[in-house]
């Protein structure tokens, strides 16, 4: 069973197109669609925004739908000053950049007994530079980093880029990564940018969630057939 989430509709719905649905399990206020796709048995939701969410629903596709794998698909804000709107980038590893226990001496974005960083998959990760490889699309890879915040401020992304060498930003990546690293469940995060985090960020991603979900989406489909 392979687990995908996302954390908007926007960015399930042209996903969902692409598979045959099967069942629609209702379950912990959310729908968990059970699906197949290239004979593979799925497990998709939209969980919706922020860590706490992302969380609770990758949880709910490893322990009750029994999900082997989490590949994750959605839209997120750009760091890196290469990334423009429509660009795609994988995760190597997510991080939570509103941790602060710095006051007792610790790093940003560490929780005594858990980590800075969760890496996400190799093998996933290999796959999906083949998949742009073979396609012929670029594809990035970098830290993404996650806060339940909106970032729409130059100041606020620089600082997250210096702080946690970050490449993009989202609000569910280091939550989730969190959720597999715990239940030792193989994560792959893919991101299609739809805004530079900086001021006017949130006119762009309401123009552009759903052109960038679907090359997100679309990315995802073609990778799915190599796994
Ligand atoms: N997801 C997409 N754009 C984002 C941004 N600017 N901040 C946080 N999450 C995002």
């Amino acid at each position: 069973m392979i687990g995908i989430l996302c954390a908007m509709r926007e960015e399930l719905e042209p996903i969902l197109e692409e598979v045959e649905v099967k069942e629609v399990v209702e379950y912990g206020k959310n729908k968990f669609y059970l699906a197949k796709f290239d004979n593979k048995d799925l497990v998709l939701a939209y969980s919706k925004i922020g860590k706490v969410n992302s969380a609770t629903t990758a949880t709910i596709m490893i322990e009750k739908f029994k999900a082997k794998k989490i590949l994750f698909s959605g839209v997120a804000g750009a760091i890196d000053e290469d990334l423009k709107i429509g660009d795609l980038i994988i995760a190597t590893k997510t991080c939570q950049h509103d941790i602060d226990l710095t006051v007792f001496g610790y790093p940003y974005g560490y929780i005594p007994e858990s980590e800075v960083y969760f890496e996400c998959d190799k093998s996933l990760n290999s796959i999906a530079k083949s998949v742009a490889k073979k396609l012929n699309l670029k594809l990035k890879e970098g830290i993404i980093a996650s806060g339940d915040q909106f970032i729409h401020s130059k100041e606020k992304k620089e600082w997250i880029k210096k702080t946690f060498n970050a490449s993009a930003i989202e609000m569910e990546g280091g939550a989730v990564g969190c959720v597999c690293f715990t239940l030792n469940i193989p994560f792959f995060m893919l991101r299609a940018i739809s805004d530079s985090a900086e001021e006017g960020a949130g006119i762009d991603f309401d123009e552009f969630l759903e052109e960038s979900s679907k090359v997100s989406a679309k990315f995802l489909i073609e990778m799915l057939k190599e796994i």
